[in-house]
């Protein structure tokens, strides 16, 4: 065989030739490192989150034509791109050249906040409108399936988006039909659109860039068998089945990789090596697809979006009948992981791997498909039955044997299919339960002939229910037959109660659960086409709904703000929807991220070391495998700290580097540092480390146990516990557990270090909320004074709350390795160390007591609230002051008494996130709420109204309330969401279905805005005018995705009188404001936008006398002449927000500058069998004064929403009993998708709501509305509440957070529930614990 060590291809049109390419390197890392094109992102290396999307194109010489797919690059091996052309979000448009209209529209509609999951986004669409320039909107929805944005809600993105649509059944947004929603509420009337479509530029396919020529020329010529050899690894490409096959004779250990979304997730994640690669994609034989006699035979390497657009095809083709199971496999392909995993992964490789959750497999399984097995000389033919997995991750294939084929059958009439997944998102997930199920019947009957059950999440394989099909062959399809196929299920399908993944009563509900769906599926088929027959039984139309397939609504949403008043100055832009000033960067991927900086000379990169065990004393730790590795310079711990070891946040009460003992798993230890990433991460592996097991505590239950805790309980009580029970007619008792949140900022984070060389002087580049504290920590930890430190901050891609303090960790350690190798040391944490070692929102436990009266007044709360802390305090006492003083959420509570305990756990410390502990508290809150209004017997939304506070009313924290607009959101928002009558409406539809059920609710929220702690009220602006009347604005705030710098600048412009051209924020850094609080408590804007109107007005004094001098002057005019007159044109300004006295002894004096406020309306429906959820719509009126940037805000309100969405009803740590992390990616935790985005998604900023507190009548954002999201919550509860009420099942009931398929179906009792109950608790150790 001829071989070539070239590989050929094409970057942004530019052809690049590369000898010996290494074939562990990957696209991005090649992208970024080697090419420098970084706007391509890194956000989590395992496919999960799709901000590294590019797109591919190559000639497709089985399907004879150039295709285009989006891939995501950080799974690509470079080695796979042999003879194609890679378009980077650079190769399609620019700031300095043309904006490409995808770029452009995202930006102006407002759908880029950090702006670092944007160019993912942006190549998602770009790839869809080269191949189909007109889309419908479900298109472009469904090709963001494998996009994430933890920042914008995703309404935006896709309204913007929505503009490349062709109208289908809905106009997307856009106005154009009658029913529009935008026409229905008279939004347009009242507020203009947030943006211009009618500016946006053309779509004109006509303009991209062309296919290279020479690869097409190339393609005529014949293929050669590439061969790379790597370090450790060899790919062979052949071009051949026979050369495959000699091949894999010759290396049967070798692992064949087509899309490589296992084998790259085995070998980053895992570990794993694999020394020989044998890549079959370009072997004629393994990419056939044809029709045959008896079903459809795809090779094994066809990917899975080939397979889904030719079942397609053969389904709208064939008779009904004779397709069921492609439609099963259509079905499943809908929900299996996102465009860039399908466009590349092979149907082969979803088989060979094995996993027990395969989504095909039980597909596969039941409907007994033919696998066509290849090995040098021979062939067999193997029906996929249960022999076929013969383990876990193990089949029948023999070392030397090759998947050739898949055929799989037609259906007959009278046999019917059906497949079911349920996972914790819908959309790009796993399975938790999935299966394939197969019927036939004897001719012209009802009685059973063959049955197939074959379900994935079930045990170590996909499982085939043997047993019970077989018992059930010759019974007829009736009730009989269901109920003992549900108890043979039960019997056969049994999982440990320790199984991994967990959930296991769920599971085992859920084996029954779509047999249930699947019995009455074949019913209504056996109903439609043999009804003349034979007497089919009938099924109660309320059951109906349950064997319908999840249907995706157009979406829709209406934004209402403000405009500003017709007299307003033209040049004033406070209160206009301005972009982000950095979106269109941001889109082009211009944007620079701390990750992005080119490379300084001499750089070096560190990995760290960190501990496996939650709690022990370290015996020893033995470096001198890992300093064997290639490059490696030298391996830190805490001896290497020049200065001090000790680090900490309020309290010193942490390490740089652990001494001695361990207090978590994901403890930093030590750090290695080396010429590359992946030789620092590999030699970070090889470090050997011995401990000394001591006991772990880990959940708040076990801290109570051991009394455990930061400091003493603290206690916050007003007006008389006793007497308020005394008056009380009635009494709820209760409890509720809120788990955690990881703030999943797409970038993770990163530290640059540049030690200057003289005395002690390091530049860093960190993505912080808190540049002050890095610098601070990191002199302390360097031993030298703070003024040689210099923190500089450009942006951040995303932080809430998980970068003010916890960037320190990292920050300190890169610190010391500069300080130590004397030159720059970068590193970027992967997204699973992230996850593992920087904490997240703490988990509370709350027991109430709660004392109302029969109207629903309530008079007496009594709270204990408990908080998983983790190792460390951190910030966890400014957490829990916050969640004392807003326990009361927004409702008047005379006699209230908290006591609230820290708890001290072996779990990485838990940290701020947006809200900041008060969601926590706030939920408890509506949970007693709900628990009293449930006991009243009296409407929500009344007794909730009865208690919310009015004008005058003072808080449990003896606060006087001013400017109360809670009422008046509250009225708002019943009237905008139509309350009253689609209460009626759920009502009646839940009267209707048995299966499917609705709930609505209603929720407002009060958040107390300013810093707890009082000293941290403070901010500083330096605002430089230079001679040609350009103006460089700094404050303290930092930029991260929020739109801060682009209020900052709004509120400079107006002060100054100048546009916002004239003005430019570089970044942020410590050596130009220093001692600056983090960009934190939402009050960023309030405080620096005083700043720097400080700032301004001292400039505008100065300015005075040259601009009475020169009246019709203009302002570089006055600016030269100020400065030839000798004037100073830089001012510092600085704000400390006045009269916040609050004093903790007495209860008494003003915590909180004011409050915002908002109420927020949700209703669901959910499947009662399978615990899934649909959002349907979500009305938010939210009070932020005079919104100082209505973009900006509704983007705050929509990003927050859908965060808090994740947080109440979606995103779960899962933690081992003994405190490792399971959940450390996108892969195992689910944040929102775009998907799940409320069908309607309306919100409205309150009007003529001016507040007097802040600059320019303003009012914070950034957190208040997250726990509107708590209104999806209780619209499930209520849901479930309908469910159980239809088995009679009434009263109250505990529904923890977050609301999770498992938990609602678990709550949703009914026959099937009853036959799986829960293993009696303390008899089994449980895969996974609630801390
Ligand atoms: C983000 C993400 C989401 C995912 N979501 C889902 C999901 O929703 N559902 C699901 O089921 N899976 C999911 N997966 C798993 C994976 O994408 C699929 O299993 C995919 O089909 C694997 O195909 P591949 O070509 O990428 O496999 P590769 O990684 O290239 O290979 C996988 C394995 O198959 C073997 N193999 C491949 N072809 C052959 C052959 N012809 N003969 C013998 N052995 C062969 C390889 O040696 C290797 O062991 C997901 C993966 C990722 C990264
Ligand atoms: S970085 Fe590639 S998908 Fe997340
Ligand atoms: S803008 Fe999408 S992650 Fe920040």
């Amino acid at each position: 065989m001829k071989e070539s060590n070239e590989l050929v291809f094409f970057v942004n049109g530019h052809k690049i030739v590369e000898k010996n390419v290494d074939p562990e390197l990957n696209l991005l890392t090649y992208l970024r490192k080697k090419l420098g094109l970084t706007g391509t992102k890194l956000g989590c290396g395992e496919g999960g989150c799709g901000s590294c999307t590019v797109m591919v194109s190559k000639y497709n010489s089985f399907q004879k034509k150039i295709i285009h797919i989006a891939v995501n690059a950080c799974l690509a091996p470079l080695c796979s791109l042999h003879r194609t052309a890679v378009t980077t979000v650079e190769g399609i448009g620019s700031t300095t050249t043309r904006l490409h209209p995808v770029q452009e529209r995202i930006a102006k509609a407002h759908g880029s906040q950090c702006g670092f999951c944007t160019p993912g986004i942006v190549m998602s669409v770009y790839t869809l409108l080269r191949n189909n320039p007109e889309p419908i909107m479900e298109e472009i929805e469904d090709t963001l399936q494998g996009n994430l944005c933890r920042c914008t809600g995703y309404r935006a993105i896709l309204e913007g988006f929505s503009t490349f649509a062709k109208p289908s059944s809905c106009c997307g947004w856009n106005g154009s039909k009658n029913d529009c929603c935008k026409g229905q509420t008279g939004a347009s009337q009242l507020s203009p659109r947030l943006f211009e479509p009618s500016e946006f530029k053309p779509l004109d396919p006509t303009q991209e860039p062309i296919f290279p020529p020479e690869l097409l020329l190339l393609h005529e010529s014949q293929q050669q068998t590439l061969f790379f050899k790597g370090e450790h690894v060899t790919w062979i490409q052949p071009t051949t089945l026979k050369e495959l096959l000699t091949l894999k004779s010759k290396y049967p250990e070798a692992k064949l990789v087509v899309g490589n979304t296992e084998v790259g997730i085995e070998m980053k994640m895992k570990n794993m090596l694999y020394p020989v690669i044998l890549a079959p994609a370009h072997i004629p034989q393994l990419n056939m697809s044809q029709r045959t006699e008896t079903g459809i035979l795809f090779g094994a390497a066809c990917t899975l979006t080939y397979i889904g657009t030719f079942l397609k095809q053969a389904v709208d083709e064939l008779p009904s009948y004779r397709t069921e199971v492609f439609k099963a496999v259509l079905e499943q392909l809908r929900w299996f992981a996102g465009q860039q995993i399908r466009n590349v992964a092979a149907i082969g490789g979803n088989i060979m791997t094995a996993s027990p959750i395969s989504d095909l497999n039980p597909v596969f399984l039941a409907s007994g498909c033919l696998l066509t097995l290849a090995s040098e000389g021979n062939t067999r033919v193997v029906r996929m039955d249960g022999c076929f997995f013969t383990g876990y991750r193990k089949t029948v294939l023999k070392p030397q044997e090759i998947l050739l084929s898949i055929e799989i059958p037609y259906t007959k009439k009278g046999e019917y299919f059906s497949a079911f997944k349920q996972a914790q998102r819908r959309e790009d997930d796993i399975a938790i339960v999935n299966c394939g199920m197969r019927v036939a019947f004897k001719e012209g009957t009802d009685v059973v002939e063959e049955l197939g059950l074959s379900y994935g999440g079930m045990g170590p394989t996909t499982m085939s229910a043997k047993k019970t099909s077989e018992q059930l062959l010759g019974k007829k399809w009736n009730k009989e037959l269901l109920q003992e196929a549900c108890l043979l299920l039960v019997d056969e399908l049994t999982l440990s109660p320790s199984a991994p993944g967990g959930m296991v009563q769920f599971r085992r509900i859920l084996s029954l659960s779509f047999f249930f769906k699947f019995y009455l599926s074949v019913l209504q088929k056996l109903e439609q086409d043999f009804k003349s027959d034979f007497q089919v039984e009938s099924i109660p139309p309320e059951y109906l709904s349950a064997t319908e397939l999840f249907q995706k609504d157009p979406p829709s949403a209406v934004q209402l703000f403000q405009q500003v008043p017709p007299g307003q100055s033209p040049t004033d832009v406070v209160g206009h929807p301005l972009a982000h000033l950095s979106s269109i960067k941001q889109a082009t991927g211009e944007a620079i991220y701390c990750d992005d900086l080119p490379c300084f000379e001499r750089e070096l990169y560190l990995a760290l070391v960190t501990s496996t065990e939650a709690h022990a004393k370290i015996s020893s730790i033995d470096a001198s495998e890992a300093l064997k590795v290639a490059g490696v310079a030298c391996f830190l711990t805490a001896k290497d700290v020049p200065g001090t070891n000790k680090t900490g946040q309020i309290i010193m009460d942490e390490t740089v580097f652990a001494e001695g003992e361990v207090t978590c798993v994901g403890h930093v230890i030590g750090a290695i540092v080396a010429d590359t990433a992946a030789h620092a991460q590999k030699a970070a592996k090889a470090v050997k480390i011995t401990y000394e097991k001591l006991k772990p505590i880990i959940t708040i239950q076990d801290a109570i146990a051991h009394e455990s805790f930061h400091g003493p309980p603290r206690k916050l009580e007003n007006g008389n516990i006793d007497l308020g029970f005394a008056q009380a007619d009635d009494i709820v008792e209760g409890e509720m557990y809120i788990g955690g949140q990881e703030h999943f900022y797409l970038e993770t984070q990163c530290t640059v270090a540049i030690p200057r060389g003289e005395d002690g002087e390091m530049e860093l580049f960190v993505s912080t909320q808190s540049p002050s504290q890095i610098q601070s920590l990191v002199a302390k930890a360097l031993g030298v004074p703070a003024n040689r430190i210099v923190c500089r901050v450009k942006r951040l891609g995303g932080g809430f709350g998980g970068k003010e303090t916890r960037s320190s960790l990292l920050s300190t350690a890169v610190a010391v390795a500069a300080h130590r190798m004397k030159c720059p040391v970068r590193c970027a944490l992967n997204r699973d160390e992230d996850m593992l070692v920087s904490g997240g929102r703490h988990p509370f436990l709350g027991r109430y007591k709660v004392g109302f009266q029969k109207n629903g007044k309530i008079v007496a709360v009594d709270l204990k609230l408990y908080c998983n802390a983790g190792d460390s305090l951190d910030l966890s006492t400014a957490v829990m002051t916050r969640a004392l003083f807003h326990m009361d959420n927004a409702y008047k509570i005379p006699n209230i008494r908290a006591i609230c305990y820290i708890c001290k756990t072996n779990l990485p410390s838990n940290t701020a996130f947006r809200g900041f502990g008060a969601p926590q508290a706030m939920m408890l809150a509506e949970c007693w709420m709900n628990d009293v209004v449930a006991k009243c017997g009296l409407p929500s939304e009344q007794v909730q109204k009865l208690n919310l506070y009015q004008e005058g009313d003072i808080t449990h924290t003896n606060q006087k309330l001013e400017e109360v607009n809670i009422r008046k959101c509250w009225d708002e928002c019943l009237e905008s969401s139509s309350y009253h009558s689609r209460r009626k409406a759920v009502d009646e539809f839940n009267r209707q279905h048995r299966w499917k059920k609705r709930g609505l609710a209603i929720i407002p929220t009060k958040f107390g805005i300013s810093f707890n702690a009082t000293f941290m009220n403070q901010a500083g602006a330096l605002v430089h005018i230079y001679t040609d009347g350009s103006v460089l604005l700094t404050h303290g705030g930092t930029e991260m995705g929020q739109g801060l710098h682009t209020k900052m600048v709004q509120v400079a412009s107006k002060a100054l009188g100048i546009p916002i051209s004239k003005i430019h924020i570089s970044e942020t850094s410590t050596n130009t404001v220093p001692n600056t609080s983090p960009t934190a408590a939402s009050v960023s804007s309030d405080l620096n936008g005083m700043a720097i109107h400080d700032a301004c007005q001292i400039l505008l004094s100065r300015l005075e006398p040259f601009k009475l001098a020169n009246p019709k002057g203009t302002w570089e005019q006055w600016i030269f002449a100020a400065y030839m007159d000798r004037v100073s044109l830089s001012a510092a300004g600085f704000y400390k927000i006045p009269d916040l006295n609050y004093d903790p002894e007495k209860n008494e004096g003003r915590a909180f500058n004011y409050y915002s406020y908002g109420v927020g309306c949700s209703e669901v429906e959910i499947d009662c069998l399978t615990g899934d959820h649909k959002n349907l719509r979500t009305d938010i009126v939210m009070d932020v004064g005079l919104s100082l940037n209505p973009a900006v805000d509704i983007g705050q309100v929509e990003g927050a929403f859908m965060q808090g969405l994740g947080y109440f009803a979606m995103e779960e740590l899962r933690y081992s009993p003994e405190g490792v992390l399971y959940t450390r990616g996108p892969g195992m935790y689910k944040i929102p998708s775009a998907s799940d985005i409320p069908t309607q998604f309306n919100v409205s900023l309150l009007r003529e709501s001016p507040n007097r507190k802040a600059i320019y009548s303003s009012k914070a954002v950034g957190e208040p509305p997250l726990f509107l999201a708590a209104s999806i919550f209780f619209a499930i509860k209520d849901a479930i509440v309908a469910a159980r009420a239809a088995s009679r099942k009434t009263g109250l009931f505990c529904l923890n957070s977050p609301a999770t398929p498992d938990r609602i179906r678990n709550a949703c009792i009914d026959d099937l529930t009853e036959m799986c109950p829960p293993a009696d608790p303390g008899t089994f150790i449980p895969w996974n614990i609630e801390v």
